[in-house]
């Protein structure tokens, strides 16, 4: 997500600075947007003479402590609230005050991140969607303390870059991944009891009900521990047990089968 939401960015004529502790995941990302950027300019989307003017606007770094001045960080680590927390509290020491802090979680509260730092009023939530550079909407949340000045930033910010932004309330899951996670967790479910066959249950959301890919397709595509963990944020956040993880999608994630990324989930991929 991180690299497509720093490729988004450089599009947009912004410059960017793309942090990973790991050396190798930053020049994987860098690679990434080359080619993501070359797409985009084979198809005409964006002037084959801007591919290595967007590429250059990106500076990738490797110590978090080597931020700049910016007016806007946006994190995007994994689904953990400890990682995130220390995340936050550490840029909070480094940038400005003023400084917007944004985090694109697909479920962990706003508030909670907020009320880590120094600046609760200046910390909101930019969910994008993957892939980044195809997918129109920005959710951007508010937190409890979220000041409407944020706010108002951060939406025309998603406007620059082309996207929608669409408001959204410091709920579990928000919008998109309350109503998203328990539809692939039901695929699940249904795969686990053997209703169908995993390709048979793709093809009846995908045939049926005209979504582009199918519920089991989608969670490889996203990450089975990904989904795993928001659908971990919905049952502790509303405790409520219709959001109970599936057993299946909790013994694929110990297994190591994480969806594409690891090769294996509800389907193999080749690398
Ligand atoms: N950059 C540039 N081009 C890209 C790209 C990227 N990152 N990713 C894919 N493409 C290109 C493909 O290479 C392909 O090019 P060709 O036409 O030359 O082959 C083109 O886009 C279209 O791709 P496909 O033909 O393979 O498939 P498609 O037309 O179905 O589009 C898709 C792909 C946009 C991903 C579509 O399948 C889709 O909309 N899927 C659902 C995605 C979705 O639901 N995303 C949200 C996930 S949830 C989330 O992100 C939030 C969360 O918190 C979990």
């Amino acid at each position: 997500m991180g690299s497509g939401i720093a490729q988004v960015f450089a599009q947009s004529g912004y410059e960017v600075s793309l942090i990973d502790i790991d050396a190798e995941a930053l020049d994987r990302a860098v690679g990434r947007i080359g080619k993501s950027v070359n797409k985009l300019a084979s198809k005409g989307v964006i002037d084959p003479t801007q591919v290595d003017v967007i590429v250059g606007r990106i500076e990738a770094i490797d110590r978090i402590e080597n931020i700049k001045s910016v007016p806007l960080v946006i994190e995007a680590v994994p689904e953990n609230f400890e990682l995130k927390k220390r995340i936050f509290q550490t840029i909070d020491e480094i940038v400005p005050e003023d400084t917007i802090l944004a985090s694109n979680t697909s479920s962990i509260s706003i508030t909670e991140i907020g009320a880590a730092t120094s600046r609760p009023d200046n910390v909101i939530g930019m969910h994008f969607m993957n892939p980044v550079p195809l997918m129109k909407l920005v959710e951007i949340i508010r937190g409890v303390a979220t000041t409407d000045a944020t706010y108002n930033r951060v939406r025309e910010i998603t406007e620059e870059l082309g996207k929608v932004a669409v408001e959204v309330q410091d709920y579990p899951g928000f919008v998109s991944n309350r109503i998203l996670m328990p539809m692939i967790n039901e695929a699940i479910y249904a795969l686990m009891e053997g209703v169908a066959s995993a390709a048979d249950i793709d093809k009846v959301m995908q045939l049926g009900m005209n979504h582009p890919m199918g519920p089991l397709t989608l969670a490889d595509f996203i990450g089975l521990d990904v989904c795993l963990a928001i659908m971990e944020v919905l049952y502790k956040g509303f405790s409520d047990p219709k959001y109970r993880p599936c057993p299946l999608l909790k013994k694929m994630v110990n297994a190591g089968y994480l969806g594409r990324k690891s090769g294996r989930g509800f389907f193999v991929y080749e690398s």
